[in-house]
């Protein structure tokens, strides 16, 4: 992959796709992960004396200017971000985006409208991707979580310019292919969240890929199932049972354990506060839902990752946004955190819920990496080719 290293930047119009798609509430950024996530390359490319301008997405304005996606609001966010000043122009092509890249000095910052107001972005057309490449010397692309989208700014304009991968990007594929592609072994998955059936073609692919995986989450709920177990009152798919048993036996073939909960923490409703207790899965009630792993899983989870050299996570163990059915997400965090700072494991985690839950556990900061990218994150673990990524390889 092409990187900054490579790139002549001095004086260039440089186009940057940056992902600021983030949550906003009340009109203010509520996590600014991703803007902090690009802020390194914008201020490489300034300081490098490039026009640095910044090309991003926001909400699914589906090809029309619709106000409330537009990206204004957060430019004061970006600037503070930043640490420098950040200009705005009301639309990515034409006249206006022209006129203030034609103003700009080497140096400054300017992020241009969504994209996403032009239906070109996500059709990837021609014509859409030559109005934005005429703003431009060089392309550099910072959204590794967007590369998963063939669109004009994340796909068509590397073919266009002389196209690198930014900071993040960089770094997101280097953590991404030390855990998944060429981690150091032992290396164990943990997997969760609440549906196996969004999950098929990563459980498939990291059945090849990793020595164990660990089924956390509802998902575990039907894993056991399939497998005879009680779950009670639990959430689970019954129409996946067929392809939760494919998955152990594929395991079994390819060498790669399947682990899955022994004991659970329960409870007959689910809200904060609600009487919960622990219980061996041999005796679920039949009354009760299954909403964390139990402290035996919980142990057999950390003693699998304690003999582990990489660990993948994507997915929580259990109801985390509602304790005490964090316990699980948090104490196998903390202890994985624990063994990163000892340098005794590469710890990699993404995709999802999993950012809030490192978040949830205080360990964003402590893990080797944690990815700012969902739907970009778990393609990759799916084995799949990032169109966006792709691309800057040719
Ligand atoms: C994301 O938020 O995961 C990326 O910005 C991609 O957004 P999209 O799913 O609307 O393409």
């Amino acid at each position: 992959i092409r990187t900054l290293d490579d790139a002549a930047v001095d004086g260039k119009r440089v186009l940057v796709r940056v992902d600021f798609n983030v949550p906003v509430r009340d009109g203010a950024v509520s996590d600014a992960s991703r803007i902090e996530g690009a802020a390194p390359t914008i201020r490489e490319l300034a300081d490098k004396g490039a026009k640095v301008i910044l090309l991003a997405h926001f909400g699914r304005p589906k090809g029309k200017r619709v106000d409330s996606e537009s990206l204004a609001p957060i430019v004061e966010t970006v600037a503070r971000v930043v640490g420098r000043p950040v200009g705005f122009a009301d639309d990515c092509i034409g006249d206006v985006a022209a006129a203030a890249i034609g103003n700009m000095v080497p140096g400054e910052i300017l992020l241009l409208e969504n994209t996403r107001f032009h239906p070109g972005e996500e059709k990837n057309d021609t014509a859409f991707v030559a109005e934005l490449a005429a703003n431009g010397d060089v392309f550099v692309n910072d959204a590794f979580s967007a590369a998963h989208r063939a669109h004009a700014s994340t796909e068509g304009l590397a073919h266009k310019l002389p196209a690198y991968a930014g900071r993040a990007m960089e770094a997101e594929i280097e953590a991404l292919t030390k855990a998944c592609e060429q981690p150091e072994r032992p290396v164990v998955a943990i997997v969760g969240g609440a549906k196996v059936s969004t999950k098929i073609a990563l459980l498939e692919n990291l059945c090849e890929k990793m020595d164990a995986i660990v089924i956390g989450g509802a998902m575990a709920n039907t894993f056991v199932a399939a497998h005879g177990g009680d779950v009670g009152k639990s959430l689970y798919e019954p129409d996946q049972a067929d392809l939760a048993r494919r998955i152990v036996a594929r395991g079994e073939e390819t060498g790669c354990t399947i682990v899955l909960p022994k004991d659970a923490t329960v409870a007959r409703e689910f809200k904060e506060g609600a009487e919960s207790w622990d219980v061996g899965l041999d005796a679920m009630p039949d009354d009760a839902m299954i909403l964390d792993l139990g402290p035996h899983s919980i142990d057999t989870v950390k003693a699998e990752i304690g003999t582990a050299k990489t660990l993948l996570w994507n997915g929580p163990l259990g109801a985390f946004e509602v304790p005490p059915f964090d316990r699980a997400t948090v104490e196998v965090a903390r202890h994985a955190a624990e063994l990163t700072a000892a340098g005794k494991l590469t710890s990699v985690a993404g995709g999802g819920d999993t950012l809030a839950a490192m978040h949830h556990a205080g360990v964003a900061e402590k893990m080797t990496y944690v990815s700012m990218a969902g739907g970009a994150f778990l393609e990759w673990l799916e084995g799949k080719s990032l169109p966006g990524v792709a691309v800057l390889k040719k």
